[in-house]
């Protein structure tokens, strides 16, 4: 078993991943906590139905969306993060994740928060996320990290273009980044999608918006749309 119960100094039952020190989850009953543990345990083990990829050096990943049973994989992923990577995606230093940072990350309703995430043996080696603006329902702030060892063999332009579907399928039209002005492997990645206008620059980092391209839409939006009857009213009178 890689994941464990044990009591919380403040009170409570921590669910933690052998060999890390950040928990994945706290709650109130040992019951409970044994309860998540066996799911993570479940989700480390299961064999899904994630999109097979192979990367230009031949490398091979799994590309799915993330699940909140995916918490051991997001802890032992940090571990694997430089310092540089993780002030790149967070603006700050920072040494782990929160049991509620955790939460947040995986616990997601693929609508308003989606992420999709890639293994590589076992391992979480990158998540792109985005998180709906509340302000500007058709906009969607955007973030990929992945492992460093895992940089530069097009995994991240992968994950966004994948993100990117998913956010159009969703009705979001622009992606927000808030990014360091040098990071040019993201900026490179959001040219990629679409027109990146710097909307704020803010001492060394800069917000930017891309309009995403318009794709044609899935055989799933369409038969959603469909069955609400949105499909039919859009067509010409006979
Ligand atoms: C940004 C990040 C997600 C990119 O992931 P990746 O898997 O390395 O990206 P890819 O390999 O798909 O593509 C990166 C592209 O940028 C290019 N690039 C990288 N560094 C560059 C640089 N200094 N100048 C110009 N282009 C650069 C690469 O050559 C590559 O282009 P290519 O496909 O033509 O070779 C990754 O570097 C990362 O996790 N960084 C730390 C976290 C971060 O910065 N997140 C973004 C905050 S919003």
């Amino acid at each position: 078993m890689r994941c464990y119960v044990e009591p919380s100094p403040a009170g409570g039952y921590f669910v933690r991943l052998r060999g890390e020190s950040a928990p994945l989850s706290r709650h109130d009953t040992e019951e409970e906590a044994e309860a998540a543990a066996a799911a993570y345990e479940r989700g480390l083990a299961r064999e899904d139905t994630a999109e097979h990829v192979v990367l230009a050096d031949g490398s091979e990943v799994r590309i799915r969306p993330v699940r909140p049973e995916d918490k051991p994989l997001f802890v032992a992923g940090w571990s694997r993060l430089s310092g540089e990577s993780v002030y790149k995606r967070f603006l700050q230093p920072r040494h782990a994740l929160s049991v509620d940072e955790l939460a947040f990350f995986t616990e997601i309703d693929h609508v308003d928060h989606e992420a999709i995430g890639a293994i590589a043996e076992d391992e979480g080696v990158g998540v792109a996320r985005y998180v709906r603006s509340a302000e500007r329902p058709h906009a969607a702030e955007a973030a990929v990290t992945v492992v460093d060892d895992w940089q530069q063999r097009g995994l991240g332009g992968k994950l966004l273009r994948r993100l990117c579907a998913r956010a159009t399928e969703n009705g979001i039209r622009v992606f927000t980044a808030h990014l360091l002005a040098g990071n040019e492997a993201m900026l490179t990645l959001l040219e990629r999608l679409g027109k990146v206008t710097v909307t704020r620059r803010d001492g060394p980092t800069i917000e930017v918006d891309v309009e995403l391209p318009v794709e044609l839409p899935t055989l799933e939006h369409t038969l959603r749309a469909a069955a609400s009857g949105a499909v039919r009213n859009r067509l010409p009178p006979p």
